[in-house]
């Protein structure tokens, strides 16, 4: 017997599929047309593309190669065995099961703050943040260039908003002059801005943050396993571990790379979060098998602090060598390399002439970065060899020259 759902057919909205086809069309016509690709293999330095055969990354967050790391991939399958695939429902309708609690633990003393709160991704974590703790007597301020995460968890809430030019001070101090009346004032932040891989100035911002007792919130999804001797990130790159008010972060990136995010911060930020923010109340846990190994990430971490050595050497040779090849990246300390090329189509047709190569690298255009900054956007990894680099690099050479860009 046939069970297959009878088709409706299209009855209705015909005019609106239209349009959308024709906006996918002129995306195409422009060049601009994100095409995905498929990889059957673990995410690691190479991979097997569909239709490409070996390719090496340099486009992913696995900043410290923990996606495949035997101890962290082992976690996740015993936790598969122990908890089952999920809780089903919403923590506070069925539970949570206890490596939820153990990760929350671990991500609060990794961070060396009181309490942590898990979701199921960094996004969830930014969207369910500021909404929940902000209302029409209160000031959100936002830097113009923090993540699209940020800016959305911004707009959800129903408060007053305040955007400063990117990391210039004078411009935050203006806002906070003008916002005295405000019962509480916010200030939120990237830590590393994830397409210009700058760092956040976090001195400054904690200095004004104190002087117009404002809270400090800092989503250091890029700096976390990045920044610092040993992968703190941001606050521990600057000798200020411990004065961040909060944080929200991503366990999809160096922390094991499969998904999920937290806020952490004082206790009752959490407590309060669990009890009123919509991601938490509205939606499953993160699964438990990603919790297990983002706990194993977490503890790995710990005990190979080496690894971020690895990819601040890695970050330094790569850029180097590119400056040396004749290209100018944005400068920086961190391991995204960003190229700027201007035209969003000239980014993507490089990206497409490096994968020609064997190179995996994204172009990104508008609106994803502002118009006539299309760019190239290199990310290292501490699982980077010296040959991998030089591979690249050869190829870089070659379409930078085809392409005029050297
Ligand atoms: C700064 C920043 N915050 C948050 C996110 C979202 O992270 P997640 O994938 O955990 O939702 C990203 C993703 O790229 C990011 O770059």
């Amino acid at each position: 017997m046939n069970h297959e759902p009878e088709r409706p057919g299209n009855k209705g909205g015909s005019s609106f599929l239209r349009r959308i086809q024709a906006e996918i069309d002129s995306l195409k016509e422009d060049g601009t047309y994100k095409i995905l690709n498929y990889i059957d293999s673990p995410q690691e330095v190479h991979v097997k593309m569909e239709g490409r055969g070996d390719v090496l990354i340099l486009s992913s967050n696995n900043y410290l190669g923990l996606c495949n790391e035997n101890e962290i991939v082992e976690a996740g399958r015993a936790g598969l065995e122990r908890f089952g695939a999920g809780t089903a429902s919403v923590r506070f309708i069925c539970g949570s099961f206890s490596v939820h609690r153990q990760l929350e633990e671990k991500i609060a003393s990794f961070l060396g703050v009181d309490s942590a709160l898990t979701y199921v991704s960094c996004w969830n974590a930014n969207t369910g943040l500021m909404a929940t703790f902000l209302g029409e007597e209160d000031v959100l301020i936002s830097d113009e260039m923090n993540h699209a995460s940020i800016i959305d968890g911004c707009r959800l809430a129903k408060t007053r908003r305040r955007v400063y030019s990117h990391s210039d001070m004078k411009s935050l101090e203006q806002v906070l002059r003008e916002s005295r009346e405000a019962r509480s004032r916010f200030i939120i932040s990237d830590g590393v801005f994830s397409m210009e891989g700058d760092v956040a100035r976090l001195p400054d911002l904690i200095e004004l943050a104190r002087k117009y007792d404002a809270v400090l919130a800092l989503d250091d999804s890029h700096g976390t396993g990045v920044l610092g001797a040993t992968g703190r990130g941001t606050p521990e790159h600057f000798g200020l571990h411990g004065e961040v008010d909060v944080f929200t972060s991503s366990l999809g990136m160096a922390l094991g790379g499969a998904a999920g995010g937290f806020t952490a911060g004082p206790a009752p930020i959490c407590d309060y979060l669990a009890q009123r923010s919509r991601p938490q109340l509205f939606s499953n846990a993160l699964p438990p098998t990603v919790a297990c190994s983002s706990l194993a990430a977490i503890e790995f971490l710990e005990r190979h602090p080496e690894r971020v050595g690895r990819l601040r050497e890695n970050t330094v040779y790569f850029r180097e060598q590119l400056i040396a090849s004749g290209f100018r990246p944005v400068p920086g300390i961190t391991p995204i390399v960003p190229i700027i090329l201007g035209e969003t189509a000239k980014a993507i047709r490089m990206s497409q002439m490096l994968l020609d190569q064997g190179i995996f690298v994204t172009g990104f255009g508008y609106p994803v970065v502002p118009k006539g900054q299309a760019r190239i956007r290199c990310q290292l990894s501490a699982a980077h060899s010296r040959e991998d680099l030089d591979q690249a690099l050869e190829a870089f050479q070659k379409v930078g020259r085809q392409l005029k860009v050297i």
